[in-house]
């Protein structure tokens, strides 16, 4: 671990008890009369079954003593939140079962009062959209800023927050991604610092940084910044299974009890206990064996960025200095490819790997491939990557594609809170040429870039009618269109 651990620490992070309390019911083999229905396994389908055993099944259980609620916990789950809590050196740890999602929801609702206004960048996760209907918010979007060179969009800065700050001192609270898809991990101890300075609440979707604080080699984890709450897809670089995610609380700023209240009125009341106890040992083996596991993947993901960049001349890495010469910092077990150079986009790339390389990416855009790295990946992973990618270079040539990532202006005026354009039934639909000086009753997110470029309760101006209007000529995918291409817009009645 990164913090220095003393003996008694190591000793009860080798605990699990939430799995020895699942161990320890399924070896009692009780005659179930308890959901789910499938009764310790005897009626799971025998194909699966035959697949994966019948013994795992016995861990699929309901809320009762011996298991502990995860809605009211009082033992095993109890105890398995607060080893968690230790090893990340926060207040509290909320185990989710519905990954990072919902746990952006809860953030949202549990730091901020309808009408509260929240500082918050463009390029957020799908989610947060969602957290900023149910709490009735008014977001302040900060435009993210792109690299014409590298491809990549970057979250909010300290220089951009500050700004907002400055603009915006009524601001409940900031609301930071980091890491970014592709790794980049802003300024948080700085925008932390600012933020509690000025009383401001620090939320941070940390889904893809769970390792972090596992590993001195990688950079600082928005637990360690000292965020009031923070939410981590354990699943997606650790190993808990998919849906395992966990919510930190430290704050000052933040009642508890309601962050408690929340989580449990979002969550199900029928969690399932894999997931549960997969969160309980991603933490212990993460704790145990983390340091060393993480060189490795450190250690494959750079000899891999090197060779990329010295040796497949159309494909270019970015590199941890490059990123930290422009005052951000790099995970760099997400190995970010560029592939502009090849004259096949990234979306081609990534079918290509799959079909004829049997390699299966996270991530692809026009511009990059994302390879995530996590603690199960190895040095031959990354070969077998290098190698296809080696073997691609050699067999396609293209002319270089002269696509620019670009996004409109940003800077609209948000005269509706989203909650209530998405609540109102009063919508119509208009051309998108007509759509100008409308209130937007619908989200549209163009890929690339993936960046939302109308938002419910927002004015749609000229730059971005044209801009819609030249994306959907281009054939470019946008999200949340209702129809195969892109004509109308929906907005709100007034
Ligand atoms: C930045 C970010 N936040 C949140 C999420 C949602 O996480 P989960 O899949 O755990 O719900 C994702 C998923 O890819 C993400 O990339």
């Amino acid at each position: 671990m990164v913090r220095k651990a003393s003996k008694s620490f190591m000793a009860r992070q080798l605990k699990a008890p939430l799995y020895d309390a699942l161990w320890a019911h399924a070896k009692r083999n009780v005659v179930s009369f308890h959901c789910p229905g499938h009764k310790n396994g005897r009626s799971i389908d025998k194909e699966l079954k035959n697949y994966t055993g019948e013994e795992i099944y016995k861990f699929d259980v309901t809320v009762f003593d011996e298991v502990d609620s995860l809605h009211d916990p009082v033992g095993p789950i109890k105890k398995a939140q607060e080893l968690m809590a230790q090893a990340y050196g926060v207040k509290y740890s909320f185990f989710l079962v519905n990954g990072t999602s919902v746990g952006n929801m809860a953030m949202f609702l549990a730091a901020c009062n309808p009408g509260d206004s929240i500082i918050i960048s463009r390029s957020s996760h799908k989610s947060i959209m969602a957290g900023i209907i149910m709490s009735g918010v008014w977001p302040i979007w900060i435009q993210p800023k792109i690299d014409q060179n590298l491809d990549l969009i970057f979250n909010s800065t300290y220089d951009q927050i500050k700004d907002a700050l400055d603009r915006y001192p009524e601001t409940k609270a900031v609301f930071v991604t980091s890491p970014t898809y592709n790794g980049v991990v802003t300024e948080l101890s700085k925008i932390v610092g600012l933020c509690h300075r000025r009383g401001k609440i620090v939320l941070v979707d940390e889904a893809h940084g769970a390792h972090l604080v596992f590993n001195k080699c990688l950079p600082e984890s928005a637990v360690t910044a000292g965020a009031d709450l923070c939410v981590q897809s354990t699943h997606k670089v650790l190993s808990a299974m998919s849906q395992g995610s966990v919510l930190h609380f430290n704050s000052n700023l933040i009642d508890c009890n309601r962050v408690k209240k929340i989580v449990s009125m979002l969550q199900t009341t029928s969690p399932n206990y894999l997931i549960l106890a997969s969160l309980d040992l991603a933490r212990r083996q993460a704790v145990l064996y983390g340091e060393k596991k993480f060189n490795k993947v450190i250690e494959a993901a750079e000899e891999g960025r090197l060779y990329i960049n010295k040796n497949i001349n159309s494909m270019k890495c970015f590199t941890r200095q490059e990123m930290q010469k422009l005052g951000v910092d790099l995970d760099v077990t997400k190995l970010t490819v560029n592939v502009t150079k090849t004259g096949l986009s990234g979306y081609e790339i990534e079918s290509i790997l799959a079909k004829e390389y049997n390699i299966q990416l996270d991530y692809a855009d026009l511009f990059n491939l994302v390879a995530i790295m996590g603690e199960g990946s190895t040095k031959s992973d990354v070969e077998i990557f290098i190698n296809a990618l080696e073997d691609i270079n050699k067999k396609y040539h293209g002319k270089q594609k002269n696509w620019i990532l670009k996004i409109p202006s940003l800077a609209t005026e948000m005269v509706m809170r989203p909650r209530e354009v998405f609540l109102s039934g009063d919508t119509k639909k208009l051309g998108l040429k007509k759509a100008v000086g409308h209130i937007a009753a619908q989200t549209l997110t163009p890929y690339p870039p993936g960046i939302p470029v109308v938002i419910p309760g927002e004015r749609i101006t000229k730059e971005i009618c044209d801009y819609l209007i030249d994306m959907s000529s281009k054939d470019i995918r946008i999200s949340g269109q209702e129809t195969e291409m892109l004509k109308t817009v929906k907005v709100f009645t007034n």
